[in-house]
């Protein structure tokens, strides 16, 4: 039977170090500030923008929250975007993602400044990650690392597969195993024969989006199973691990929800005070 790793319990440990550090901030005259900018009405997008304000609001990060109808142009959308940049008491600014398909993403990404880009998807954060250079990371991944290096799980060496090449997850999340020289593959919708390379994985990572797509079958007998997934089905949240057979098979596992989801926040609120803090300092 598998260890859980308890997502919500780190979290929680995250945010008792940072509330110390908002602290300390606003004991220099800064109060932390983030915005977010939210276009259209997600019913997905407008529950996580809901979980970023409660975490500001538990933290003493002044949080606004710029909503946008679906039909906005691209040019409000950089106008709103180059107003944050400008904006002394903004230190981080996030795009919640995805846009509406008339918007280009890219661009919009491209013209948040680097140093308050929290969620680590500007082209020079992307590039300073590849090159294993100093940079602000993308949240999931940076979670998803933490609480495999918080439960002391071996990485060097290891053979790690992640499934999903995403922007957001797989390619950031292959690129940080990578950094901690674990040896690195990653898999998508068009691999051929799936199940034989996550078989071979000591650390598996699931980032595709399909509901229960990961079954016990496709994992190695003592891996660990980081599940970035979150599926609605029937009503409920679920991963896109088949948790049960899995975790009689894994070594460690996380679950959904309170795995890799509550990290998400918790380093988009480390990101956020991490920007604070290097403004301060110069
Ligand atoms: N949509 C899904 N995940 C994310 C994320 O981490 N950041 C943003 N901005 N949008 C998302």
């Amino acid at each position: 039977m598998a260890t859980l790793l308890d997502g919500k319990m780190m979290a929680q440990e995250i945010e008792d170090s940072l509330k110390l550090r908002v602290e300390a901030l606003k004991e220099k005259g800064v109060e932390v500030g983030l915005t977010v900018i939210l276009v259209g009405e997600d019913p997905a997008s407008q529950t996580y923008v809901g979980n970023k304000e409660k975490a500001c609001a538990r933290l003493g990060i002044r949080s606004n929250t710029l909503r946008m109808p679906a039909d906005t142009t691209q040019e409000k959308l950089e106008a709103a975007i180059m107003e944050a940049n400008a904006d002394e008491k903004v230190h981080g600014i996030l795009v919640q993602l995805p846009l509406p398909r008339h918007l280009d993403e890219a661009k919009a990404l491209s013209l948040i400044i680097p140093e308050k880009d929290v969620d680590g998807f500007h082209d020079v954060n992307t590039g300073r990650l590849c090159r294993g250079q100093d940079c602000v990371v993308a949240c999931t991944p940076k979670g998803a690392l933490y609480m495999l290096k918080q439960a002391g799980i071996p990485l060097e060496g290891k053979e790690a597969v992640v499934v999903g090449r995403s922007n957001i997850v797989g390619k950031p999340m292959a690129l940080l195993l990578l950094q901690e020289n674990a040896t690195v593959t990653v898999c998508h919708s068009r691999t051929k024969d799936l199940a034989e390379h996550t078989r071979r994985a000591d650390i598996l990572v699931a980032a595709i989006g399909k509901p229960r797509f990961i079954t016990a079958d496709m994992v190695k007998e003592g891996a660990a199973v980081v599940d970035v997934g979150i599926n609605r089905v029937d009503g409920k949240l679920c991963g896109d691990v088949d948790f049960e057979p899995v975790s009689q098979k894994a070594s460690y596992i996380t679950p959904v929800p309170g795995g890799v989801g509550k990290m998400t926040i918790a380093m988009l609120m480390d990101n956020t005070v991490a920007a604070a803090e290097k403004k301060v300092q110069g």
